[in-house]
């Protein structure tokens, strides 16, 4: 027997609330229980379960592989992003870092460039960076540059991965750099566009939670953007977010937040730059 959208008992939403913050680290709020049930709603019917409890005895019992934990997961995620979103960040790259990063390189330094989109969603964000990346002339084939996204969510992965967009969200771009980066697509994909290579063999996908204690990443970085999604999650994980990001970060390196988002609250090594900009101290 399948359900229709009923919303999910105060019992039942709080073994949720748990599960979701134990696994992901969001924080949903006694106002979110519509939005949850709404959310969980379809999973039920694929399932052909009744209630919530019994999805959420399905997620903890009757799911060895994982898979449905994963799927739960993709579903109450929230991955609202755009191109060049809070385009004073990418500002900041072609005006300041970049030339920091470039300039160190002229006096002998690696010409090595490492980026981490740690909630990376649909793609917009990194390839957002790629384009950034591209746009730097000094940035030329004798550089090593490397941009790693990640999400904890593996739909919106996927979809990154493949570098597919619908045609109308590249307004933010411009015609130049849309027809620079991007192709057009024919027949079943008119409408939509791909990334061209030229950005997509910068890129390397990888799911990564970002409230694991181990992210097995071998890199440090010369700038992390970590956007919009901290505030998800309560004070303490954002501060255990900070402090492991912070360690990923080279001496010099850049965290880049969201606009809403804050660092004060937690002693860091970090200066803040202004606008959800902070550096640590070469
Ligand atoms: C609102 S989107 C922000 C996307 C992009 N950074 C931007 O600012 O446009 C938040 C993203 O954070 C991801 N997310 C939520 N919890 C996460 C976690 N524990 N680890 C990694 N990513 C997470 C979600 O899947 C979602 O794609």
């Amino acid at each position: 027997m399948s359900v229709g959208i009923q919303t999910i008992s105060e019992d039942d939403f709080q073994a949720f609330q748990h599960l979701i913050y134990t696994e992901t680290g969001i924080a949903l709020n006694d106002s979110k229980r519509c939005l949850l049930s709404s959310r969980l709603a379809k999973r039920l019917r694929a399932l052909r379960l009744n209630d919530y409890i019994e999805y959420y005895d399905y997620i903890l019992q009757r799911d060895p592989s994982g898979t449905e934990m994963q799927e739960m997961i993709n579903c109450i995620t929230t991955n609202k992003t755009d191109f060049l979103r809070e385009p004073h960040h990418f500002d900041f790259l072609t005006s300041n870092i970049f030339p920091a990063v470039a300039r160190k390189a002229a006096t002998g330094g690696p010409r090595k460039l490492r980026i981490w989109c740690a909630a990376s969603s649909n793609g917009h964000e990194p390839y957002s960076l790629a384009m950034t990346v591209r746009e730097f002339s000094a940035f030329d084939a004798s550089w090593d540059v490397k941009l790693l996204a990640s999400d904890i969510d593996t739909n919106v992965l996927a979809h990154a991965e493949q570098g597919v967009f619908d045609a109308e969200d590249l307004a933010p771009v411009g015609d130049l750099r849309t027809r620079r980066y991007f192709d057009r697509g024919t027949g079943s994909f008119a409408g939509k566009v791909r990334a061209k290579r030229t950005l997509r063999d910068l890129l390397t996908f990888r799911q990564i939670n970002l409230i694991e204690d181990s992210w097995q990443i071998n890199a440090k970085f010369d700038v992390i953007f970590c956007r919009n999604v901290m505030i998800y999650f309560d004070l303490p994980t954002q501060r255990k977010v900070v402090e492991h990001l912070t360690r990923y970060l080279k001496p010099g390196g850049h965290l880049m937040l969201g606009h809403s988002e804050s660092i004060q609250w937690t002693p860091n090594p970090l200066r803040s730059l202004g606008h959800t900009m902070f550096q640590l101290p070469e």
